[in-house]
């Protein structure tokens, strides 16, 4: 059997503060993407019709859109979208994108689609980046946070994954083996 890791201890909201200290988002990144706040409500409408557009645009991601309001999905994402300008990082943050990644678990969803439509974007934050007095940094420090909040999107899938099969094999270590192939 593998030795067990540290990493492995690792849950919920800790999750994204280990996440800023790999990363090293610092305060000042974090006050220059706030700074942001209102450049990335006003660029906000443009990148959620782009998103939807290509959503509907293939018949196995529209599927999940059929029923749905159009105005709330563009509300949501677009919320979701000035959120990573908010400037504050902390659990509370980490617990509703956590949350938000869940959803999409709950919704059967491939997490294949979320993560090819960062194309999208990702072009859409740069542009409000590049609307800061430090561009540069603003373009470093966007890249950071919008990697936390894949990385935290990601693990609400693996979560998900490990909780079922932690359950059916009587622990989160023998799960993490055997998904390791090492079981
Ligand atoms: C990076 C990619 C994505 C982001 C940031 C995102 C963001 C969001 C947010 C913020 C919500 C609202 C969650 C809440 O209720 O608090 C949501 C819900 C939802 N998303 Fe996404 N989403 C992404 C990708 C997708 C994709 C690819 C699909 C479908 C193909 C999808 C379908 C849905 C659906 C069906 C809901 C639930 C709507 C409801 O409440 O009925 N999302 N998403």
């Amino acid at each position: 059997m593998a030795e067990e890791r540290e990493s492995w201890k690792i849950k919920d909201e800790a999750i994204l503060s280990e996440l800023v200290a790999l990363m090293g988002l610092s305060d000042e990144e974090k006050a220059l993407l706030g700074g942001l706040a209102d450049q990335a409500r006003a660029m906000a409408p443009k990148m959620t019709d782009m998103f939807y557009d290509r959503l509907l645009k293939h018949q196995n991601t529209q599927e999940y859109l059929q029923g749905l309001s159009t105005e709330r999905m563009h509300s949501m994402l677009g919320t979701w979208f000035v959120e990573l300008f908010s400037g504050t990082y902390d659990e509370a943050y980490t617990r509703q994108r956590m949350q938000i990644g869940h959803i999409h678990v709950r919704i059967g969803l491939p997490v294949r689609y979320p993560l090819a439509m960062l194309d999208v974007i990702i072009p859409f934050g740069e542009e409000v980046a590049r609307q800061s007095p430090r561009p540069e940094q603003a373009l470093t420090a966007f890249r950071k946070v919008l990697a936390l909040d894949v990385a935290v999107f990601n693990q609400a899938y693996e979560n998900n994954q490990l909780k079922h099969l932690s359950e059916l094999v009587g622990g989160e270590r023998l799960a993490r083996l055997l998904l390791a192939g090492k079981g």
